[in-house]
Formats: structure tokens, C-alpha cells, sequence
């Protein structure tokens, strides 16, 4: 059983009278503990074949499988990070976390101690009653992630999570968010991206998956089998960046 599949997917917006087809044809898999990079030129229909994989909008052709089961709509199996951290400035960084579990029936009591672990891993101990107008962009980032990840969920959605980030910053959230999804002790997830980034891709993905141009398809899909954790200076991690760009510009 696969944790993700995209089922020759095709997409297509309905414009006024006009149809702009923005993927054409797109199949894949994910499995558990993978991490699986999506990468392809801007406009190419990233954000929405991620959209459409978390249920928010129904491909028009082909289908999404989660666990074997088809998506129909949002899942608590899946959880989505957004590019900007999209956090609600009226509420404090742990209410923002607990929005997750609103509709679990833990107890308030245990939704706190659960939100607070997560916010606490992700280096935030002492920031859960502020609001998220105190934090940086980076800290904001690791709330948002928080709250994708307090509901446990078996598959990960980013978009572009580290882009509006310094490298340091990014950095560091990078590899919590890899340490979580290599951890055997917490549940089991797996993790899909949305990236520009080549060297961040080749750094974090056990799979990449290369798209064209609009309407994409897949140009192609590499397994990247280097040992963690990756060296950027490496020659073995050099060549597969330079791989990777020759499959996008060819
Ligand atoms: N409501 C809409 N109606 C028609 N076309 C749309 C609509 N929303 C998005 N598009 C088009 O769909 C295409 C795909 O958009 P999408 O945001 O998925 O691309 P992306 O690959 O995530 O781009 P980027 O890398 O810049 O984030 C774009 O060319 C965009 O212009
Ligand atoms: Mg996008």
C-alpha cells in the first residue's frame, strides 16, 4: 500500500468560456517515510496538483489515493504547509496549533500537552501564549508546520515552505522536519514538497519529481539515493543537482 498516489492526474481551469489546461498528465508515488520533491518551472501547476493531492480541488481527470482510499475531500490523514505560515493573527501561537485538533475529541487538557511537545520541538518552548506578530519569519514558519503536525498526520504537504526564509533559517528547519519524518518513534508520515530550490530538493528528497512546462507532465522522476546527511559540496550531491537542472532546461 502506497501512502500517496497521483493517478494520471490532468488538470484544467475553466476560464469564462475559455478551458486552460494547466497539468496535463501527472502519476506518481509516494510511500511511507518517503520524501518526495516536486519541482518544475513557475506556472507549471505545483501549488495546484498539491491542492488537488489535499482534496481542496477535484482534478479533472484521473485521481488521488491516499492510503489506497480515493480523496474526495480534506482528510485528517493529510496536512498542508503553506508558503507563508498563514497563521491567524487574533490568535496566540498555541491556539493557532490547536486549531488542528478542533474537531479531535481529546480533551482540552491533552490538546495542550500534545500542541506544546509539538511547539517545543520545533524550538519554540516560551512563545506558546504570544501572538505570532512577536515571532520571525522563520519562527512563524515553524508554527505553521507545528500545526500540520500536532494532528499526527500520515502524509505532509508543503508548499514551498522554506522559500520566504534565510538560508540559516531554513537550514535548521529543514533538517527538524527531516529528523521528524526519519523518526520511528512518531508516526509514521510521509512527506510531499513543492520546491524551487534544486539544491534544497537534492538535499532533503528521496524522490523528485520533475514537471514541464504548462499544461506539465512529468519530464522525469530520479531516485536520489545519497547518504544523509547530504554534503552540498559533495561531487556525488553536485552531480545530481546538475542532473536535475539539465532535466529542466533540456
Ligand atoms: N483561477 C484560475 N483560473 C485560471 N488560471 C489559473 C487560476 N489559478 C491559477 N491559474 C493558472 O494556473 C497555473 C498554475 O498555477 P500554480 O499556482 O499551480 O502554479 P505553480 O507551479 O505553483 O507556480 P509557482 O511556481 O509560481 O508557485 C498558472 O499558470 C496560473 O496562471
Ligand atoms: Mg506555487
Amino acid at each position: 500500500m502506497h501512502a500517496v498516489e497521483v493517478d494520471t492526474v490532468a488538470f484544467a481551469f475553466q476560464d469564462r468560456d475559455r478551458t486552460v489546461p494547466v497539468i496535463k498528465n501527472v502519476s506518481f508515488i509516494a510511500d511511507e517515510f518517503e520524501f518526495v520533491s516536486v519541482i518544475g518551472p513557475s506556472g507549471c501547476g505545483k501549488s495546484t496538483l498539491l491542492r488537488i493531492i489535499a482534496g481542496l480541488i477535484p482534478p479533472t481527470r484521473g485521481k488521488i489515493l491516499i492510503y489506497d482510499k480515493e480523496v474526495a475531500k480534506p482528510t485528517e490523514l493529510v496536512s498542508f504547509v503553506f508558503q507563508d505560515s498563514a497563521l491567524l493573527p487574533w490568535l496566540t501561537n498555541i491556539e493557532n496549533v490547536k486549531l488542528s485538533l478542533s474537531s479531535s475529541p481529546m480533551s482540552e487538557d491533552e490538546k495542550n500537552r500534545k500542541a506544546k511537545a509539538i511547539l517545543d520541538r520545533l524550538e519554540l518552548k516560551g512563545f506558546e501564549n504570544a501572538y505570532p506578530n512577536v515571532l520571525s519569519g522563520g519562527m512563524k514558519q515553524r508554527v505553521g508546520v507545528a500545526r500540520a503536525m500536532v494532528s499526527d498526520p500520515k502524509v505532509l504537504l508543503m508548499d514551498e515552505p522554506f522559500s520566504s526564509l534565510d538560508e540559516l533559517t531554513a537550514r535548521s528547519l529543514r533538517s527538524e522536519i527531516l529528523s521528524t519524518l526519519k523518526d520511528k518513534n512518531l508516526p509514521i508520515m510521509s512527506v510531499l514538497m513543492v520546491s524551487h530550490n534544486v539544491e534544497e530538493v537534492v538535499e532533503l528528497s528521496d524522490k523528485v519529481v520533475i514537471l514541464s512546462d504548462k499544461p506539465s507532465y512529468i519530464k522525469a522522476i530520479k531516485t536520489i539515493d545519497l547518504p544523509v546527511p547530504r554534503d552540498r559540496h559533495s561531487k556525488e550531491f553536485i552531480n545530481v543537482v546538475d542532473s536535475i537542472y539539465s532535466v529542466l532546461t533540456g
